[in-house]
């Protein structure tokens, strides 16, 4: 049985390597997840402290979810949008509540695919006025289509795919001034994730988003949040605008929203989303009643296990264990909830490789940082084993 385990893998790993596109070049095979932990093909077992690039705040397989998926895969997978389906109508109505008032939902399936909806959105809106430019952030990552390449603020992600899509206006992030003056009569938004993920784990400043709220009302144009890795709960609150006290215009989820079901959406004010008429967007995938019922599945985890609470909690646990790390190699710990950067003095990747050899998944971001997405679920023991494999590392 072992064996044929053993070969079962080896021609997975054969295939991979000569099936798979060459665009990651991961170190080992996962088979296996069950809340923080994950397993290797090997049988080694990780503290995943990356939880999928923030998607299982809920921890990998959470019962819930999967009894979700697995009752409504029995029930109905996949019905056209072409027909109303129940699950999409209690998810969007979920979603609304948590706070995005006056809001309303369109259902797609990634990250990408929500903002290219909210960029379309924006377009829309402007194209009565001959407004189609969005500015956008130094730094930022809004996915890997076109268009959210183009949105992109870190050129090399857009190495070899010129022309870049025109009407992306990029100033530096935290920068209220840049922002403003780059506004000309042909702006139809500003677009920011209020924490920048990939870039570095980057806060925006409160009284930053608060001047841009006012620039957005005051010039007509609006305002685009990228919530797709800090939303869902990762930063303590269900939407990180809560933090803030500043409500976007238009929001974008995905990763976390199905806890590992593909799902992603983007939401507008009624005013705004009410500018795409029938078949101005689509998608056949978007909002099927399986990927509904896994991401209302994970939303009613976060009412019923204080998933929030416990976030805050532990963020401060962890914070206050990494800052205690005696460490010249750490510059600074930084970010908000559960999404934590370790920025370094040296480069990331040999700290993310030895974090792994000793059982800990952690993320990179920019070239200097360790990005840390535990998930929301994460207990006291786990951040103990997971500081103490860091602290091991950066001090060996
Ligand atoms: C802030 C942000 N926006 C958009 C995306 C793209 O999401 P997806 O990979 O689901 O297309 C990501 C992915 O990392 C992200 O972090």
């Amino acid at each position: 049985m072992v064996k044929e385990k053993k070969k079962k893998y080896s021609e997975a790993f054969g295939a991979y390597s000569k099936y798979v596109m060459p665009t990651y070049l991961p170190e080992v095979m996962l088979v296996k997840g069950c809340g923080v932990y994950v397993w290797d093909s090997e049988g080694k077992r990780y503290l995943d402290f990356g939880a999928g690039i923030g998607v299982c705040n809920l921890g990998h397989c959470h019962p819930s979810v999967t009894e979700a998926i697995s009752e409504q895969a029995g029930r109905l997978v996949h019905v056209s949008n072409l027909y109303m389906n129940e699950k999409q109508s209690i998810l969007a109505k979920k979603l609304v509540e948590k706070g995005f008032e006056d809001g309303m939902v369109f259902f797609c399936n990634s990250g990408a695919e929500a903002n290219e909806g909210a960029i379309k959105l924006a377009r829309k809106y402007g194209s009565a006025k001959g407004k189609f430019k969005i500015i956008t952030m130094e730094d930022s990552f809004h996915g890997r289509t076109l268009a959210t390449l183009s949105a992109t603020g870190r050129s090399k992600y857009r190495d070899g795919f010129a022309p870049d899509m025109p009407g992306f206006v990029s100033v530096p992030f935290n920068n209220f001034e840049a922002a403003a003056n780059a506004c000309d009569k042909e702006t139809c938004a500003i677009m920011l994730e209020p924490v920048q993920g990939e870039g570095g784990i980057i806060e925006a400043g409160s009284d930053y988003l608060l001047k841009i709220r006012k620039f957005c009302d005051e010039k007509g144009i609006l305002l685009i949040f990228d919530e797709v890795q800090c939303g869902v709960g990762r930063t303590g609150a269900f939407y990180a605008f809560q933090q803030y006290g500043v409500q976007p215009d238009v929001i974008s989820l995905a990763k976390a929203l199905g806890n590992g079901f593909p799902i992603g959406a983007f939401m507008a004010k009624r005013q705004f989303a009410t500018v795409l008429k029938a078949g101005s967007h689509a998608s056949t995938f978007g909002g099927t009643p399986l990927a509904c019922a896994a991401a209302i599945a994970a939303i009613d985890v976060f009412e019923k296990e204080n998933v929030l609470e416990n976030c805050r909690e532990q963020s401060e646990y962890l914070f206050a264990k990494l800052r205690k790390i005696p460490s010249k190699n750490i510059v600074e710990i930084r970010g908000r909830g559960l999404m934590l950067g370790i920025v370094l003095n040296a480069n990331v990747a040999s700290a993310k490789t030895e974090c792994m050899k000793k059982g800990l998944l952690v993320l990179s971001a920019g070239e200097n940082v360790i990005r840390l997405l535990p998930p929301l679920t994460v207990s006291k023991n786990d951040i103990d084993a997971a500081v103490s494999i860091i602290e091991n590392v950066l001090n060996p």
